[in-house]
C-alpha cells in the first residue's frame, strides 16, 4: 500500500504510533497538528504541518501541497474530567472543528477517513461486553463530542465519504522499539500514573473511586496496546479502500475484549515492577462509567484484526518508556 495519509493529531500519543505503522506499510504520513498537546519529537515518519483542524484555509494549503488520499483523524482534546468542567471548549474543539475537516475531506474526495472515537460513547453498559449496536448515551462532554463527530460522518456518507469510527477502549503501552510513547501533560491515564508512582516519579496514584458496583469497587476497563491500535487503523484504511460502495460510515470496537479493574492493574504493575504502587483513594471522577469492556468480534470479522499484546506487555512497554522519556 502507498500514498499520502493526512494524520491529524499525529504529534500525539496514538497519532505518532499510527504514523510509524503507516510509514512501515509504505504510506507517507503527513502530520497535521497544532502541537498544543503533541510533541515535535514524536513526528518522525513524515512531514509536520502545523495547523488546526478548524482552519479551512490552512487545510486547503496542506491538501494542495500533499494531496492526501486518506485521512486518519485523531486530533482532539482527551480529558474526561476537564471536559466536564469545560464542556463548550470540548464540543468546539472536537466536534465543531471536525465538521471543517470532514467538509474538506468531502470536497477533496478522499478515498477513506478513519476517526478516533471512544468506547465512552456507550455510557452506562447495558450488557457485560459492549458491541457496536449498544445504545449511544455519553456520560460526559468528551464522549458527547465524539458521538457528534460520528453523526457528522454518517451525514457525510450521503455526500460520498467512506469513513470508519474506531471506538478505542483504553490505549496503553508504548512502541516496541522504544522510540515513542505516552507523554501527556498532565497525564491522566492509569498505566503511566501507576508506573510513575512505583518509580518514585510521582508521590502516589489516586484511585478515582472505590465504591463502584464492580467486584472490587474500582472501575473496570479494557486496555489495548497502542501498537495493536495502530494496526487497526491500517486495516480500517484497507477495508475502506476496498469497500464496493460509495459513501458509508461503519463503527468498530478496538479493545482487547478483556476487562481489568483499576485495582487489578495496580496489582499487576506491582508484580512486574517488583514495587507496590503507592496510592490514595479519591472521589469518583464525574462522567466515568463503572465498566467499559468491548466485544471485538466485528473488528475481527470485518477487518481481520485481533490484538496481540496483553496487559503484561503493555505494563512492561510503559515501564521501559517512562524510564527514558523526555520530561
Ligand atoms: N488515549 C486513549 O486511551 C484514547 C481512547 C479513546 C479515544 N482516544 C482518542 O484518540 C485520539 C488521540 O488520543 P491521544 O491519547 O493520542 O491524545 P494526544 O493528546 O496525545 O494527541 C492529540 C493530538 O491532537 C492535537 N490537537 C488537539 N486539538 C487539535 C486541533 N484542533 N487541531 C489540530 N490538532 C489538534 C494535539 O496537539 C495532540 O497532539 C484523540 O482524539 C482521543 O480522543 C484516545
Amino acid at each position: 500500500m502507498s500514498g499520502v495519509v493526512l494524520v491529524t493529531g499525529g504529534a500525539g500519543y496514538i497519532g505518532s504510533h499510527v504514523s510509524k505503522a503507516l510509514a512501515e506499510s509504505g504510506f507517507t504520513p503527513v502530520c497535521y497538528d497544532t502541537l498544543e498537546k503533541g510533541h515535535s519529537w514524536a513526528v518522525r515518519w513524515g512531514p509536520l504541518e502545523c495547523g488546526d483542524i478548524g482552519d479551512a484555509a490552512r487545510l486547503e494549503e496542506v491538501f494542495a501541497r500533499h494531496k492526501p488520499r486518506a485521512i486518519v483523524h485523531m486530533a482532539g482534546y482527551i480529558e474526561v474530567g476537564e471536559s466536564v468542567r469545560q464542556p463548550e471548549r470540548y464540543l468546539h474543539n472536537n466536534a465543531t472543528k471536525s465538521e471543517v475537516l470532514v467538509a474538506a475531506a468531502v470536497r477533496h474526495g478522499v478515498d477513506a477517513f478513519v476517526f478516533s472515537s471512544t468506547c465512552a460513547v456507550y455510557g452506562m453498559p447495558q450488557t457485560e461486553k459492549l458491541d457496536e449496536t449498544h445504545r449511544i448515551a455519553p456520560l460526559n462532554p468528551y464522549a458527547d463530542s465524539k458521538a457528534r463527530v460520528e453523526a457528522t460522518l454518517t451525514r457525510a456518507a450521503s455526500a460520498g465519504l467512506r469513513s470508519a469510527s474506531l471506538r478505542y477502549f483504553n490505549a496503553a503501552g508504548a512502541d516496541i522499539g522504544g522510540e515513542i510513547g505516552e507523554a501527556h501533560e498532565p497525564e491522566t491515564h492509569l498505566l503511566p500514573l501507576a508506573i510513575d508512582a512505583t518509580l518514585g516519579l510521582a508521590p502516589s496514584l489516586t484511585l478515582l473511586g472505590d465504591d463502584y458496583p464492580t467486584p472490587d469497587g474500582s472501575c473496570v476497563r479494557d486496555f489495548i496496546h497502542v501498537s495493536d491500535l495502530a494496526d487497526a487503523h491500517l486495516r480500517a484504511l484497507h477495508w475502506l479502500q476496498r469497500a464496493p460502495v460509495t459513501g458509508l460510515h461503519e463503527q468498530f470496537n478496538i479493545g482487547s475484549g478483556s476487562g481489568y479493574s483499576v485495582r487489578q492493574v495496580m496489582t499487576e504493575t506491582a508484580r512486574i515492577t517488583a514495587h507496590p504502587v503507592p496510592y490514595t483513594v479519591g472521589a469518583r471522577r464525574p462522567g466515568d462509567s463503572p465498566r467499559l469492556v468491548g466485544n471485538i468480534e466485528k473488528s475481527h470479522r470485518e477487518l481481520s484484526w485481533l490484538p496481540k499484546r496483553d496487559l503484561d506487555i503493555q505494563i512492561e512497554d510503559t515501564l521501559r518508556w517512562r524510564r527514558k522519556m523526555p520530561r
